[in-house]
């Protein structure tokens, strides 16, 4: 099992290791399975994704899109001008990529982008709209990870950001790739948005959606029920 990163040098071992995980998941599925997931998972997506819609005319990015759960379920529910996938996973841009080219995204504007949430390759206030999912809590620097979010949002832009959030203390040995370790408070969360220039405007909790999701395998994700987290959701805006 891992463990939270004390030093950039362990903050480092600790993403490599986060990402390995993510390219061996992701090398098991195709578009088929990622679309499957996108199914699955919309009970948790939609409610968050409908609080900021209509997308049309929009330039979105999803930060940590994986295989592109969200982000093609927000281009499903409201077609965006441009949707933009950020992950550190080649396999999930492959994925993501064959996604893209089929029906009825073909004619949509989807470009996935190999990078790291902490330092994006992205430009200063490119974005309209940003939109993560169960991303956050992998961050071993969340700080540089907010400011980067912010950095890329234009003035006023909205963010929908979702994750789980610990009510409890830290315990040693939790895993730090489940999303577990990772997990912060939600004041923390919000300390941690406002130091960076963003204002949380709407909290959605969602646990009850993300537990009954595990219970019926429909999200593969039993340490969130073993480590007894919350899920919330926010809507958030670069002030
Ligand atoms: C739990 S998955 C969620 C994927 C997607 N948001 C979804 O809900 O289907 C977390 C994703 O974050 C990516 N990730 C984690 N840390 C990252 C980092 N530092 N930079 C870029 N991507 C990262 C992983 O590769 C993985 O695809």
């Amino acid at each position: 099992m891992d463990t939270p990163p004390r030093s950039s040098c362990s903050q480092k071992d600790v993403k490599e290791k986060t990402r390995a995980k993510y390219e061996t998941q992701w090398g098991r599925y195709d578009e088929r399975i990622a679309a499957e997931r996108r199914l699955n998972i919309s009970p948790v997506a939609d409610p968050l994704l409908r609080m900021i819609m209509p997308f049309a005319g929009k330039t979105m990015v999803d930060l940590g899109a994986g295989t592109g759960g969200l982000a093609f379920r927000a281009m499903e529910l409201s077609p965006p001008k441009r949707m933009i996938g950020v992950d550190f996973s080649s396999r999930a841009l492959l994925v993501s990529k064959a996604t893209a080219s089929a029906q009825p995204f073909a004619d949509m504007d989807f470009e996935g982008v190999l990078g790291d949430l902490e330092r994006l390759p992205l430009a200063d206030r490119c974005a309209d709209i940003i939109l993560s999912q169960a991303s956050f809590n992998l961050l071993p620097d969340k700080s540089a990870g907010m400011k980067e979010m912010a950095r890329i949002a234009k003035p006023g832009a909205k963010m929908v950001l979702s994750d789980a959030f610990r009510a409890r203390r830290k315990c040693e040995g939790e895993p730090w790739a489940a999303c577990v370790a990772g997990a912060v408070t939600v004041v923390e969360f919000s300390t941690l948005a406002l130091s960076a220039g963003i204002i949380i405007t709407q909290q959605i909790d969602l646990t009850r959606q993300v537990t009954q999701l595990v219970k019926s395998k429909k999200w593969d994700w039993p340490e969130f029920i073993e480590h007894r987290l919350d899920y919330r959701g926010f809507v958030m805006v670069k002030a």
